[in-house]
């Protein structure tokens, strides 16, 4: 075993097959709560999978019967509050830079494959990853209000990011559960699935990624990401640059093949699929 892989495989399992990277957060008997192994672990996951080129999708699902049940009561609040100050800070940093800050801008596209519990903190990653996927039985909440707590880290300002207002505030000051279906149609996860198609349904989603260009797909999220930000004229001049950036930089130059296969082989039409990147 090489040094880097010795880095996870205890709480974190990563498996690299047809071009998707598949990542478990492997605590079954805890639900996956979110402990300091799983950060560290998590860290050296999303490095090996940056750096992989046989990775090109990245999925993130649990082992057993949660997704994740949140941060780790015992090991991520309870032993570093009661810690040095520094060692906590440092746990939340390393915490923060594996659920979003990393997660976010992640150079390559990530699915959240949510197959049961999602609590509290993992809807911070839940979010980060550009798209979800659940089980229609998975069920999620934001518990924190039942154990005396606000959703802090990031979970808040995710959640108002991507649920009504009317959503987040109920979730988060009642504590209740819903399911897949319900986070469906909260537009919480793109959409719910049967438990037993859940991973069929998650890679064929992952193969129609990478059918597209990388390089531009990675240009398309960290853009969507900055412009909420913008004012619309800021915006629209850093699109401006960072679609000139995209082309400048794109090795296979997408733009030119795509217009050419539409436009002079006439062999494909850009409204309904990706153009042909074998040649
Ligand atoms: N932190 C620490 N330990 C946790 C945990 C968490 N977030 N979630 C589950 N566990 C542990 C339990 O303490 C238990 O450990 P034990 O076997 O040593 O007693 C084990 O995981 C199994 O949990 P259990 O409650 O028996 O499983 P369940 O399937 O009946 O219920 C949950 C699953 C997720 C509903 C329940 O464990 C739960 O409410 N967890 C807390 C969720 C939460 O509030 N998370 C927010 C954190 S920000």
């Amino acid at each position: 075993m090489t040094e880097a892989q010795a880095a996870w495989g205890r709480e974190v399992l990563l498996s690299v097959e047809d071009g998707i990277a598949w990542v478990t957060l492997n605590r079954p008997d805890k639900r996956n709560a979110i402990n300091p192994g799983i950060v560290r672990e998590m860290n050296a996951v999303l490095d090996a999978v940056e750096e992989d080129d046989a990775a090109r999708v990245l999925v993130l699902t649990g082992a057993g019967s949660a997704f994740s049940a949140g941060q780790d009561l015992k090991e991520y609040f309870r032993e570093p509050d009661q810690g040095p100050p520094l060692a906590r800070e440092r746990l939340l940093s390393a915490n923060a830079a594996w659920q979003w800050r990393r997660m976010r801008f992640f150079p390559k596209p990530t699915i959240a494959m949510v197959n049961g519990w999602c609590f509290g903190g993992a809807f911070q990653v839940l979010i980060a990853c550009d798209l979800a996927i659940a089980a229609e039985d998975a069920r999620f909440g934001l518990s924190e209000i039942n154990w005396g707590i606000i959703p802090a880290g990031i979970v808040t300002r995710a959640v108002a990011d991507v649920m009504s207002q009317r959503d987040a505030l109920y979730y988060i000051m009642t504590g209740e559960t819903f399911d897949g279906r319900e986070a469906a149609a909260m537009r919480l996860v793109n959409r719910a699935v049967p438990a037993d198609r859940l991973r069929a349904e998650t890679e064929a989603l992952a193969r129609r990624l990478m059918e597209k260009n990388p390089h531009v797909l990675r240009a398309a999220k960290t853009a969507y990401h900055h412009v909420r930000q913008m004012s619309w004229e800021q915006a629209f001049d850093y699109l401006l640059a960072k679609s000139d950036q995209t082309k400048y930089r794109d090795p296979e130059r997408g733009d030119q093949e795509g217009m050419r296969q539409f436009l002079d082989e006439k062999s494909y039409r850009p409204g309904l699929q990706a153009y042909r990147r074998d040649g």
